[in-house]
């Protein structure tokens, strides 16, 4: 039940390109979605898709992932417990900045004569470009052809070519590249996702110089006292003759061109930008390595820098593609529409996490401070199954992200009363930033979420090193916690409850035994159990070192299994469904169809006690548990839980629509599949949440590739083992995906009539088809009629 309406791109300024996102003409209105759908990034770096000359923008964002400032959270009233301290990623200097004049006149963009216009961000190059054709009031007509990107291969460079070329006379042109340090962040219009903003400067400037044609800025947060260096550094190319000025101050250095520019002679400028941020080194430090990355990218030049990028993409596209072609329907829906989608969301969670190397991924990756930066469950549930099966060294990587941040999780449980390690709900630095404790801490879940995402990996990957070890530890801990915050409740006949805590859906909070997470915690306890009874047993010399590591004591592993033995679930026999917590149903019913549609999303226009008051649910919940535990429902079960909640489920949270059309195809409602198949594979294309100009939605893109394996593809992995079911829409002629598999690389074809399976590296795979085993054989497909 979205209720947005969709930004319905024109075509002609718009249009589809299965492997490019392109815009025909200036079309400022939807310069703050753009914005966001231009954005480059690698996961390390990120910039916005503003213009190099600054003018017209809607905010000018340069991000690296992790990079934050701190500040004390105020509460009108505090409690005991209650986290401290808000972390907000920063908006950093921006070296994007290139300033044009001819003749004088300045190059702006809202007032140029433009005889040209095109965008472009092409998803196989990884780069985004610019063509435009200017006519000078004095009749001029210059050609300005631009590429940036931000380097997948090297993580601290970007890099921009902007080539300046007059076609129909002689001019005097200037061309000053600038890195702008003391940038605005996002100050929050009232919509608690964003940013609150900071009242005085938050980056203050240590150190600033030039070498040669380079010019470098460094800063040190002022409370976190985190770090940054940053510099540009240029190349030219031309045969037009030119002088170059560079100058330096705390906030600005700048390399300004004066060309006397020959007609149909290009200037071309290749700018190369470095960010490096640490925890502590000297701002100067970091200066001199963004120095080392400009030095070396200046002598390997830019065309390498396009081959590496491009040999990066080739390598990502053979591992991660999604290849669907659409039955040609009479439709205003342009052909190509759903591979042009599925693609950039992809390409969106490459930008967001290839290279986050230790860190996390934002809920809005690199394209916007909303969020703060933070990171969320988002991560776990939402982007590593897709990572875990084309990318298990990006997953390996959060993975031990996470794991880092053990020591502050054991010290949160025991600021929230309680044994074990509980994980931060929303973080940048590992301490829990979530001022609003009942949409925030209360959600527990967070450490099952972990813990699921880690089971799920060492299946696909087979990476046991990582379970025992690391992933030991964590089970270890988040047991404990369940199994201290659970009791064993007379009143429901002995059995083992979890009160006080809020499931994923925030429109219901602080409940007792909300199903989703006593489920996920069941699953914890089962999974801490057996590993670590399997180290005991197997492995004793990793046993002991877990005990040296948490104290751990042995009759503890049967205490998880009593627990998980005994775990409430609460189940309704009138209705036949699993109510969402114990008094859920209870509630009166929220009447979705008359509130009026200016009134989504609820949390905007609705005290929080009124939604809490009702039946009425912001996110897939019962239906996320469905899917995620999908072997712990009977069919029957799956029909009348979805047909139960999905009319109270407003999709209020953009990572509702692709677990719902997951659930709907299962259950064989083929109408909803569809229907919120496309709401979650357009989520940013076509704004459905209403708010890509705040970044793009990462955990719906992870969630548009569960939609196509898991929903389209029919595949389950419950304890590991592959099974498909496949059911392509009447829509969809064809779909074909890649999957790592422990080794093997697994492809995937599937029409409406037959699944073609191939293995086509590995040893022999077993999977099943329509409940049909497989024993799959290097190089040979298997193609299975579908019932
Ligand atoms: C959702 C959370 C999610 C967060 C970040 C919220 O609106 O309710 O589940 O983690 O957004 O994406």
């Amino acid at each position: 039940m979205i209720r947005h309406q969709t930004l319905n791109p024109p075509p002609h300024i718009y249009p589809v390109d299965e492997w490019k996102i392109i815009e025909r003409s200036f079309y400022p209105r939807f310069l703050a979605q753009t914005e966001t759908l231009f954005a480059i990034g690698n996961g390390y770096l990120g910039m916005r898709g503003n213009f190099e000359e600054g003018s017209p923008e809607v905010h000018t964002g340069t991000f690296i992932n992790g990079f934050h400032e701190t500040w004390p959270i105020i509460y009108g009233e505090l409690a005991f417990g209650f986290a401290k301290t808000g972390q907000t990623m920063l908006n950093l200097p921006d070296g994007k900045r290139i300033n044009l004049y001819v003749d004088d006149e300045l190059f702006s963009l809202p007032s140029a004569k433009l005889l040209l216009f095109e965008r472009t961000l092409d998803m196989r190059s990884g780069t985004l470009d610019r063509e435009i054709l200017w006519e000078t009031p004095s009749g001029k007509q210059v050609l300005i052809e631009s590429r940036r990107l931000v380097s997948l291969e090297y993580r601290h460079l970007a890099a921009i070519s902007y080539q300046v070329t007059v076609l129909n006379a002689a001019a005097t042109v200037v061309i000053a590249s600038q890195l702008r340090g003391n940038q605005v962040n996002q100050i929050s219009q009232g919509d608690p996702r964003q940013a609150p903003g900071f009242r005085n400067r938050v980056l203050q400037p240590e150190v600033h110089y030039l070498k040669d044609q380079r010019a470098l800025l460094g800063y040190r947060t002022k409370e976190s006292g985190m770090t940054l260096g940053c510099g540009i550094e240029h190349a030219v190319e031309s045969s037009c003759p030119y002088t170059v000025e560079l100058n330096c101050s705390e906030d600005c250095g700048e390399a300004v061109f004066l060309v006397d520019a020959l007609a149909k002679k290009p200037f071309q400028i290749v700018k190369y930008l470095s960010y490096h941020s640490s925890a502590d080194a000297h701002p100067q430090e970091l200066c001199t390595r963004a120095e080392r990355i400009l030095g070396r990218a200046l002598e390997q030049g830019f065309d390498e820098l396009l081959s590496s990028q491009a040999r990066y993409l080739d390598d990502f596209w053979s591992h991660s593609d999604v290849q669907i072609t659409e039955v040609p329907v009479d439709s205003p829906r342009p052909p190509g529409e759903t591979q042009q989608a599925l693609r950039w969301n992809l390409f969106q969670i490459l930008q967001a996490s290839s290279r986050a190397e230790d860190t996390g991924i934002p809920a809005k990756g690199l394209s916007g401070q909303t969020y703060q930066g933070h990171y969320f469950w988002d991560t776990e549930i939402y982007l590593l199954p897709f990572l875990s099966y084309t990318a298990p060294r990006v997953a390996r990587n959060l993975l031990l992200f996470r794991y880092s941040m053990l020591a502050q999780a054991r010290l949160r449980a025991r600021e929230v009363n309680q044994k074990g390690a509980l994980f931060p709900w929303r973080t940048i630095n590992g301490n829990e930033a979530s001022a609003y404790y009942a949409a925030g801490t209360a959600q527990y879940h967070i450490n099952a979420d972990i813990i699921f995402a880690l089971k799920k990996y060492v299946e696909v990957t087979g990476d046991n090193s990582l379970l025992y070890n690391e992933g030991a530890e964590m089970l270890v801990e988040t047991a404990r916690l369940w199994a201290d915050l659970g009791f064993y409740s007379e009143r429901k006949g002995g059995k083992f409850c979890i009160h006080g805590v809020t499931g994923p859906d925030e429109y219901n909070t602080v409940v007792n035994n909300n199903t989703y997470t006593n489920l996920m915690a069941r699953m914890n306890l089962n999974y801490a159990a057996k590993t670590i009874a399997t180290l005991r047993d197997t492995y004793p010399d990793l046993f002991e070192t877990l005990v040296y590591r948490t104290a751990l004591d042995p009759d503890e592993i049967g205490e998880w299994q009593a627990a998980a033995e005994s775990m409430y679930i609460p189940f309704d026999e009138k209705l036949g469904i699993y109510p969402q917590d114990d008094n859920f149903l209870d509630r009166e019913v929220w009447d979705l169809k008359r509130t009026p549609q200016d009134k989504f999303p609820l949390f905007l226009y609705y005290h929080p006690l009124v939604i809490y008051r009702h039946q009425v649910i912001k996110q897939a919940d019962i239906v996320l548990a469905m899917f995620l535990l999908g072997n712990e429902f009977s069919a029957e079960q799956k029909g009348d839980n979805f047909r139960y909640y999905d009319p109270l489920t407003t999709g209020d949270s953009s990572l509702s629509a692709c677990i719902q059309s997951i659930v709907a195809a299962e259950i064989g409602d083929r109408e909803k599949s569809e229907k919120y198949a496309r709401y979650a594979v357009l989520m940013d294309l076509a704004d459905i949440g209403g708010n890509v100009k705040d970044g793009c939605h990462i955990a719906s893109m992870g969630g548009t590739w569960m939609v196509a394996v898991y929903g389209f593809g029919g595949m389950r992995d419950y304890d590991g083992a592959l099974s498909f079911n496949p059911r392509l829409p009447d829509t969809v002629r064809s779909l074909r995906f890649a999957l790592q598999v422990q080794g093997r690389n697994l492809e995937v074809e599937l029409t409406a009539v037959k699944a073609t399976y191939l293995l086509k590296k590995g040893m022999e795979l077993a999977i099943s088809h329509q409940g049909e085993l497989i024993a799959l054989l290097p190089g040979i497909p298997a193609v299975m009629a579908i019932r």
